[in-house]
């Protein structure tokens, strides 16, 4: 998508994201901290991901993008990546309906051939169900890692050429952009981390090239609408240059 028009004034003049990308973090310190084991607070963040979407949902947020898995979570122990696989399973199914009442398109980015047939079959019925929608659109980035989303398109280009379909230096980063994870979307204005981490974890690496990040130390199933306003209200006020001056983008608001 081409970067410096995605995001839209509100009514009252404020900036509003089009399309929010969130790294959901936290869930296992905040069961820590009740003295639960870890695993116990992944039940509870996926209450915090109903209550963020029907937040977006009810702002008029185009796209919401959330880290549910990242391709080097398979490194944590065995037990937790199996209830994990479980909550994700059991979740499609019991929110599937509501997704599809508000209007909710949901799609799946990353690779989903590592996942069990019960979960890909899952998937691509919630994404079957909810494809009409032209509500909210929310990616859920499941076995997804930035520098595979890179790789997998290198790679099809890369067969592209040796097809002869295409030549390398017909490779630009708008096609580069069209052949990664979400071609069809806007990149996200606005990236929110919980949990306090400051850092990009192998999420949309490329996508995020000028997106706006928000740092914020509350734990992933804390996180409420309140937070998310907070999150808005600090986009609002931030000036987004694109590479050009302060002086240029204020005279272009000031025109338009
Ligand atoms: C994020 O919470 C959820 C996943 C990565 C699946 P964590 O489980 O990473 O929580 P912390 O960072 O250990 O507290
Ligand atoms: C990032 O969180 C992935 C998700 C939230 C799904 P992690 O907890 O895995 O990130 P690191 O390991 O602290 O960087
Ligand atoms: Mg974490």
């Amino acid at each position: 998508m081409t970067q410096g028009t995605s995001q839209e004034p509100d009514p009252h003049g404020k900036q509003v994201p089009q399309h929010i990308a969130v790294i959901m973090d936290g869930n296992g310190r905040w069961a820590k901290r009740r003295g639960l084991p870890r695993y116990a607070g992944h039940p509870v963040g996926v209450e915090a991901v109903r209550r963020i979407v029907e937040a977006c949902v009810e702002r008029g947020i185009s796209v919401l993008t959330l880290f549910a898995f990242s391709s080097e979570n398979w490194r944590r122990p065995q037990k937790e990546v199996s209830l994990i696989m479980d909550l994700f399973i059991r979740s499609l199914k019991k929110e599937a309906r509501r997704l599809h009442r508000n209007g909710v398109k949901l799609r799946v980015i990353g690779d989903r051939k590592a996942f069990s047939d019960t979960l890909q079959r899952q998937i691509h019925e919630v994404e079957s169900l909810t494809e009409g929608n032209t509500g909210l659109t929310l990616q859920v980035a499941a076995n997804y890692g930035g520098q595979w989303d890179i790789v997998q398109a290198a790679r099809r280009l890369a067969q592209r050429v040796h097809e002869g379909d295409l030549l390398p230096e017909q490779i630009s980063e708008s096609l580069f952009d069209e052949t990664l994870s979400f071609p069809d979307l806007p990149n996200p204005d606005l990236f929110i981390r919980t949990g306090g981490e400051k850092r990009i974890s192998n999420f949309l690496l490329w996508q995020c090239a000028y997106t706006e990040l928000y740092f914020t130390d509350i734990l992933w199933p804390d996180f409420d609408s309140a937070a998310l306003d907070a999150a808005l209200a600090d986009f609002s006020n931030r000036q987004r240059r694109f590479g050009r001056t302060g002086d240029q983008v204020r005279d272009q608001a000031e025109a338009s």
